[in-house]
């Protein structure tokens, strides 16, 4: 009999309990701007968090282009007093298994693939693994061969790791006419700078390892189509050279090569590839490029001598994935990440 008298009562007291909140709420509220009191403003936060989200971080250009080195007219080589070679250093770097592939017409000394292949537009595209720099910083020290390196030496590295092939003699025609049309390249850059959009993008760093599992789904829908399904690329029906170049396989470059360090592939595919992408509009994000790079990069390839290599072993690159290290770091967090922490330890032993 009592019972609806109790839940009368409990109403009551629940709207009374309302009641009093609404009055302090609005006093806190009424306190605060009287008093002039900051807040943060929460509405703003919660806005832009959730603008953050629909945002495609991957849409934005990388880099903003009016800030960025750009290469020389190629239109001006013709005004240089050794226009010819500078021509033919072109033609070497953008069709080089023309001249030095298997059937090359000059020499059979490399893999098929060409140095415009990863130095794109012969060496001159933002962010294209281009030669901005090399002109203005070599020779130079270079930790990997533990030497002071001009650039006849770091176009043979390419020759023999990139291009799994032979080094060009010094001395050669072609070797001085790729030197002059490299230095021509960067020639107005200031010696001993590195110009902003040089070499290869640096994709921020996952806070995981990079999934080679992922990866296979980012390979077989965005880059299968042209590099193929087993990775061999696309030959030219008369075997001079590539229409898509081999990504791994015996006519891909070997383990000792940049792109073999999974920091280099990211960050040369993110602001290059899929055919098409560009420093200004990429396509994959920064987890598929990371995560492709792994694929890639876990697939049978070329094998090199790198008992030369590193002879200081704390110099290694966090992503140099062969060991002994100097710290406490596996091949495996070497190979596929997490890089961070490697990193901090770096600079921390510094
Ligand atoms: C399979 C890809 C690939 C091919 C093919 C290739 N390279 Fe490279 N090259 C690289 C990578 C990766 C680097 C290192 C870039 C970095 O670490 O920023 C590099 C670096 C260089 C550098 C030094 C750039 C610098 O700023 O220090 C030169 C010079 C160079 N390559 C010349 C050549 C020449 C000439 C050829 C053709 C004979 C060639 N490369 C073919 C991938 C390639
Ligand atoms: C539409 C065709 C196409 C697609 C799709 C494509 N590529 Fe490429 N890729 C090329 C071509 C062509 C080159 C050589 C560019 C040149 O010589 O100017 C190249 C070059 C490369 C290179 C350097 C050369 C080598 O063989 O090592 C890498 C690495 C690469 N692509 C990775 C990728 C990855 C990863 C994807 C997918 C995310 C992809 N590509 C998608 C056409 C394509």
């Amino acid at each position: 009999m009592m019972q609806p008298f109790i839940k009368l009562n409990t109403l009551v007291q629940a709207l009374l309990g309302l009641a009093v909140s609404l009055v302090v709420v609005v006093g806190v509220v009424l306190f605060v701007s009287v008093s002039g009191v900051q807040l943060p403003n929460l509405s703003q936060g919660v806005q832009e968090e959730a603008v953050a989200e629909v945002e495609i971080p991957f849409l934005k250009a990388l880099a903003d282009p009016a800030s960025l080195w750009r290469a020389p007219d190629f239109a001006l080589i013709d005004q240089e007093p050794n226009a010819a070679e500078l021509h033919y250093g072109k033609d070497l770097v953008a069709n080089t298994a023309e001249y030095l592939g298997p059937k090359g017409k000059v020499r059979s000394m490399s893999n098929g693939m060409n140095c415009q292949n990863c130095h794109l537009q012969a060496g001159t595209a933002p962010f294209g693994n281009n030669y901005g720099a090399v002109a203005a910083t070599y020779p130079k020290f270079r930790a990997r061969s533990g030497t002071e390196e001009d650039i006849q030496k770091r176009i043979n590295d390419c020759f023999e790791r990139s291009l799994n092939g032979k080094a060009l003699e010094r001395d050669s025609k072609e070797m001085k006419a790729m030197v002059a049309y490299i230095n021509w390249v960067g020639k107005d850059v200031p010696k001993g700078e590195v110009p902003t959009g040089s070499g290869i993008y640096e994709v921020p760093l996952l806070d995981r390892a990079a999934d080679p599992a992922k990866g296979k789904i980012v390979y077989d829908t965005q880059c299968a189509s042209c590099h193929q399904a087993d990775g061999k690329g696309m030959a030219k029906p008369d075997g001079t050279g590539y229409v898509y170049p081999p990504l791994w396989g015996e006519a891909s470059y070997n383990h000792g090569a940049g792109l073999y360090r999974l920091s280099r592939f990211a960050g040369y595919v993110k602001a290059n590839m899929p055919l098409g992408a560009t420093f200004e509009s990429p396509l994959l994000s920064d987890e598929e490029a990371w995560d492709v790079a792994a694929y890639v990069n876990s697939m049978e390839r070329p094998k090199k001598d790198l008992a030369k290599d590193w002879p200081d072993i704390s110099k290694k690159p966090m992503d140099h994935p062969f060991g002994p290290f100097s710290d406490g770091f596996s091949e495996q967090q070497h190979k596929f990440g997490p890089f961070k922490p490697i990193k901090a330890a770096k600079s921390s032993s510094k």
